[in-house]
């Protein structure tokens, strides 16, 4: 199965566990984002398929290659499709305070600057909103790429470089947990799966995997049909194979359900009125020289 359909396989099933932990039941109030949509929009077009009422889906990608095929298949005026990058706050100029629900698979894991991302996400929430994100912690690419660097003939056509888009980043849930909770936000679930995904045969395995990897080394044409076959015996000595003998894709799935904090906008607020408070509790009293001091009314 390939990572198009296997996203589209959980999109459905992904959005029924955000509904039943969330409960949402009406959003036709809401305005929901998207975030990495891809060009196929699994995610809101499993969302429309369950709440056809819904306000509005904006969904964002950061490619806009993919932008304009996603647009392709937008038939109703409340999808919306835009190029935004969720690690630049720039590119999310609009969105502040706007948005009621945030949605995302398999995106996450791409992501560079993890905590900027989270906290544009909490930027884009209006307060108590909740964000839904379904992505990989481990993905067994680390020992893939450790593997193949071993071995001087891979390691000498490597570009190194962009390498965050094939390995995704190893953080533990706990770390995911500490860092959302800093930024404001609750955790309303959070939880680990092992998701293991069957390739139909050694040879769609194959290509597969060229495909995702080959954008990261030169490969010269008399060492494609090498690189492929190590390749795909390095994934197979990772991930092995299932009892019918297919090779198997086994990664560790993170489901993240959060809220946008409403104390922590109460406590800015209260600080705020502290400050002027404070603020209209000094004097100003003009001195003879015509300077102006500002004296403190003195503590009780
Ligand atoms: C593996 S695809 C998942 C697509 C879709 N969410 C799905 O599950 O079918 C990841 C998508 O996230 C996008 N993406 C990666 N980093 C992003 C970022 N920082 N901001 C917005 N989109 C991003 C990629 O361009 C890509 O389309």
């Amino acid at each position: 199965m390939d990572s198009t359909s296997r996203s589209k396989l959980n999109a459905g099933p992904f959005l029924d566990y955000c509904i039943s932990q969330f409960g949402w039941t009406d959003l036709s109030n809401d305005t929901v984002l998207d975030i990495g949509c891809g060009k196929h929009l699994n995610l809101a077009t499993a969302l429309l398929e369950k709440f056809s009422k819904v306000k509005s889906v904006v969904n964002i990608d950061r490619n806009p290659e993919i932008v304009v095929h996603a647009r392709r298949l937008i038939r109703r005026k409340i999808l919306k499709c835009h190029v935004a990058d969720i690690e630049d706050r720039d590119s999310l100029e609009g969105f502040e305070g706007r948005i009621n629900k945030v949605i995302s698979t398999y995106t996450f894991h791409h992501i560079r600057k993890i905590k900027e991302a989270f906290r544009n996400v909490h930027l884009v929430l209006r307060p108590g909103g909740e964000a839904g994100f379904l992505f990989y912690i481990r993905s067994g690419a680390h020992e893939w790429l450790t593997e193949m660097l071993s071995k001087p003939k891979w390691k000498a056509i490597y570009k190194g470089e962009d390498i965050l888009d094939l390995l995704p980043q190893e953080l533990s849930s706990a770390k995911y947990q500490t860092m959302v909770l800093k930024l404001g936000f609750t955790i309303v679930e959070c939880h680990e799966e092992i998701r293991v995904t069957p390739c139909a045969s050694d040879e769609i395995c194959k290509e597969a995997l060229y495909k995702l990897t080959q954008k990261f080394f030169n490969i010269p044409s008399e060492l494609l049909d090498d690189f492929k076959e190590d390749a795909f015996k390095t994934f197979v000595k990772i991930h092995g194979r299932n009892r019918m003998g297919k090779p198997r894709f086994t990664a560790t799935e993170l489901f993240l359900l959060i809220r946008k904090s409403v104390t922590k906008l109460r406590n800015i607020r209260m600080l705020k009125w502290q400050h002027l408070t404070r603020a209209l509790r000094r004097v100003p009293v003009m001195r003879s020289n015509n300077k102006m001091v500002v004296r403190l009314p003195s503590r009780r």
